[in-house]
């Protein structure tokens, strides 16, 4: 690369110059053979556009909403832990950028800046909070609160970390935080992933979920949190449409498509490939998001004709936050933005309301 990064692909590029290798490798991995990491990308590729013409584009509005609040365009900024390792400022930097384009920002509960310090680094712009249950249920309704005080606009609860999946390199470097981070909305050493903790051979992070987060969690918990506040709850992590049937039973607003990045259960299909059955069981009950693999304009317009209201993005955050702290994090999501705007117009697309089921189909001759 030369020049100004100009693709998602240019960032990373620049990321891993900048960062430490361990920190790039949690950052980038995927799950045992990464199937499905490779897969979250390549399955964008197999669905073709099918653009239509003449259609006076001279004006595009990108802007739609999420859960009842406005935002600029369909694209917002995913849940991503530990965003200080790419950045001094971290996850404050983040929502400054997500603010001054108009658009919303996913809070990790393991972020290294708290609730707090987020809330009052942008304190006018859209933030929802990604909710872990801990074996500590009084401490998981502590997050919960401190959230919808701080101005939080909805709880996306993790539904697929029972236990970390397992990441050969987190495995191999024996991922930690480095000694001056902590999970900041936590006490405790214990809590906050402290790096004077032994966490032994493996993953660190592993180690920290198997003790402290609830793998029992069951379809009931979702009555338990709804009871705990009256924020709109998501759950983020559906892969099957059997289970979006029963989130919407349960009382959820939103269903997020989401393989985790890749990085839980290998093997699993491209969150793209599996939108569709989702939407449809849904029969527009509850919004349905997607995250996982988006990395163009391109992208954005094939989650949105294939139901989804709005994409988040992972991985590209934390590229142009590692490059540039917030100007990098506003340039990935500016750059975004243009390439959906010139997807929209040449598709024939006005606003997103325009995006339909038509102008994508699944190209059966592709061997990609
Ligand atoms: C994540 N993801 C994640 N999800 C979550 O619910 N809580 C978290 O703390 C994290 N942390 C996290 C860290 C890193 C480094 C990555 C890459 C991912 C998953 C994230 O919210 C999202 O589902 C994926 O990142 C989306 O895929 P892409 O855009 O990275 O391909
Ligand atoms: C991860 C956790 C933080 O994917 O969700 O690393």
């Amino acid at each position: 690369m030369s020049g100004k990064p100009i693709s998602v692909d240019d960032f990373e590029e620049c990321a891993k110059k900048a960062l430490a290798k361990a920190v790039y490798d949690y950052y980038r991995s995927g799950a045992e053979d990464q199937q499905s990491l490779r897969d979250n990308v390549a399955a964008f590729a197999r669905w073709r556009l099918h653009p239509r013409m003449l259609r006076d584009v001279s004006s595009i509005d990108l802007s739609t909403s999420v859960l009842g609040q406005k935002i600029s365009m369909p694209i917002c900024v995913g849940a991503t832990a530990m965003q200080r390792m790419a950045h001094s400022e971290g996850e404050t930097a983040t929502v400054r950028a997500c603010r001054s384009l108009g658009t919303g920002m996913m809070l990790s509960s393991w972020a290294t800046s708290s609730i707090e310090e987020v809330s009052e680094a942008a304190p006018d712009g859209l933030r929802w909070m990604q909710l872990y249950i801990y074996k500590d249920r009084k401490l998981t309704e502590s997050l919960v609160q401190r959230a919808e005080r701080a101005g939080y606009k909805g709880i996306f609860l993790t539904i697929d970390t029972p236990y970390l999946g397992r990441r050969f390199d987190d495995i191999r470097n024996r991922f930690q935080l480095p000694p001056h981070l902590r999970m900041k909305n936590f006490q405790t050493s214990d809590l906050a992933f402290a790096s004077d903790k032994g966490y032994g051979e493996d993953s660190g992070l592993a180690v920290y979920v198997a003790k402290a987060i609830d793998p029992s969690i069951q379809w009931d918990d979702i009555e338990w949190l709804r009871g705990l506040t009256s924020l709109p709850i998501v759950v983020k992590g559906i892969l099957r449409a059997d289970d979006a049937r029963e989130a919407v039973k349960r009382g959820v607003n939103g269903i997020l498509v989401s393989n985790h990045g890749a990085r839980q259960l290998d093997g699993v299909p491209a969150t793209i490939d599996v939108l569709s059955e989702i939407v449809e069981a849904v029969e527009g009950k509850v919004e349905v998001l997607l995250d996982g693999g988006v990395r163009k304009g391109t992208d954005v317009l094939k989650a949105l004709a294939l139901g989804a209201k709005a994409v988040f993005i992972g991985r590209p955050i934390l590229w142009g936050l590692a490059y540039q702290g917030e100007a990098g994090v506003h340039d990935v999501l500016q750059m975004l933005m243009e390439e959906f705007r010139l997807a929209m117009a040449l598709a024939g697309c006005r606003s997103v309301n325009e995006i339909d089921r038509s102008l994508v189909r699944r190209d059966i001759a592709s061997k990609i």
